[in-house]
């Protein structure tokens, strides 16, 4: 009998590679996503309910109806940029829309949840490694609702048993090593799929910064596989569910790579050069932000198996090369069609 699991947010990029390793580790996942930002297509290894965090009774009668067990909370805003312009949005989706969650949850009896915090709760830092420990210095309006619930749940586990695991995401990249689902986004900001479109002629690659106190002078990540972390939840929701305490948790390899790294290993996957321009620092980027991976390692026994920057590269370059051509054939049979 598979456990059902909650998965707010199932449509989207990591959500829906967390559904399937879900599945694959004998869980049913119930997506729940209002397709604000996911994709219905993404929805491949369980049931779907389209609605919002937000509607607390729905939240409430999805979980009761599937008999949910503990849930994920991937739903909302990631767009650091536009946090900063209409911060209105985030503080509605991120955070009033999450509090609704929570309450679905607890309406339901649901006390176990994995959460989707980013390690942009801590800004800028002086130690690189980034500890769990280390000060707390968010950026941007996204940044603040990160942390916001992470520190309510902090109170909601010790006021009503909500027992949670927040894990801080490092640099999520990469595919489904088996081509199901990937990464697609619009507008798409992220470093990898943007090189891989340059790659593919879509014009140059804005290389955001080359003045930075780095080996090479281009900004440090920390990129993790999104099967990776899909695991990570998968690890995170069985600590919950056998009786494990709260903990909030770094989610990275602990190792770093450089803008300019990136651009080589897409190159080196896809046989082609990827065209680059040098523009000035994007506003707010850290010049390298890498884990300390310790406690997860420790907490959950996890070890990551495909975040070699040659996997994330190889794998977000086949799907996405897959993908983009799928549509093109589309598109060219619909024209064809009249
Ligand atoms: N970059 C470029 N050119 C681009 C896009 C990105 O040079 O066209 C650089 C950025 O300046 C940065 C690196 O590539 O140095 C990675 O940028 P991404 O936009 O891919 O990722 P970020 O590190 O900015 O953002 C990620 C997550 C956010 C999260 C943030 C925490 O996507 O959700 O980490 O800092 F909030």
């Amino acid at each position: 009998m598979e456990i059902p699991v909650l998965v707010a947010g199932g449509a989207g990029y990591i959500g829906s590679h967390t559904a399937k390793v879900l599945r694959q580790a004998g869980m049913l996942p119930v997506t729940v996503d209002n397709l604000a930002t996911g994709n219905r297509w993404a929805v491949r290894f369980g049931p779907f309910a389209e609605g919002s965090i937000a509607n607390r009774a729905f939240i409430r009668d999805v979980a009761r109806e599937h008999g949910v067990r503990g849930a994920i909370l991937f739903a909302a805003h990631a767009y650091v940029g536009e946090s900063t312009e209409d911060p209105a949005k985030y503080y509605r989706n991120n955070v009033s829309g999450s509090i609704e969650f929570l309450d679905g949850l607890l309406d339901a009896g649901v006390k176990s949840l994995v959460f989707s915090s980013s390690c942009a709760i801590y800004g800028i830092q002086k130690e690189i490694p980034i500890h769990e420990d280390s000060p707390k210095n968010p950026l941007s309006p996204y940044a603040e609702t990160k942390l916001f619930l992470e520190n309510a749940l902090g109170w909601y586990g010790q006021a009503y048993g909500l027992r949670s695991v927040c894990l801080r995401y490092f640099n999520a990249a990469g595919a489904d090593p088996e081509g199901e689902v990937g990464e697609w986004h619009d507008p798409e900001t992220h470093l990898i799929p943007l090189t891989i479109g340059a790659a593919m002629g879509g014009g140059a690659l804005r290389i955001f910064g080359a003045d930075y106190p780095t080996p090479d002078g281009t900004a440090i990540r920390d990129y993790i596989h999104v099967t990776d972390l899909a695991d990570a939840h998968v690890r995170a929701l069985r600590h919950l569910l056998g009786g494990g305490d709260s903990a909030s948790l770094n989610c990275g390899t602990g190792t770093g790579h450089s803008v300019k790294q990136v651009v080589e290993a897409v190159e080196a996957v896809s046989g082609r050069r990827v065209p680059v321009e040098y523009a000035p620092r994007r506003q707010g980027d850290a010049p390298a932000l890498v884990a300390d991976a310790r406690r997860i390692r420790e907490t959950l026994g996890w070890e990551p198996r495909y975040s070699s920057i040659e996997t994330i590269a190889a794998t977000a370059w086949r799907w996405r090369s897959t993908f983009l051509e799928s549509r093109l054939a589309e598109q060219a049979a619909r024209v064809l069609r009249g």
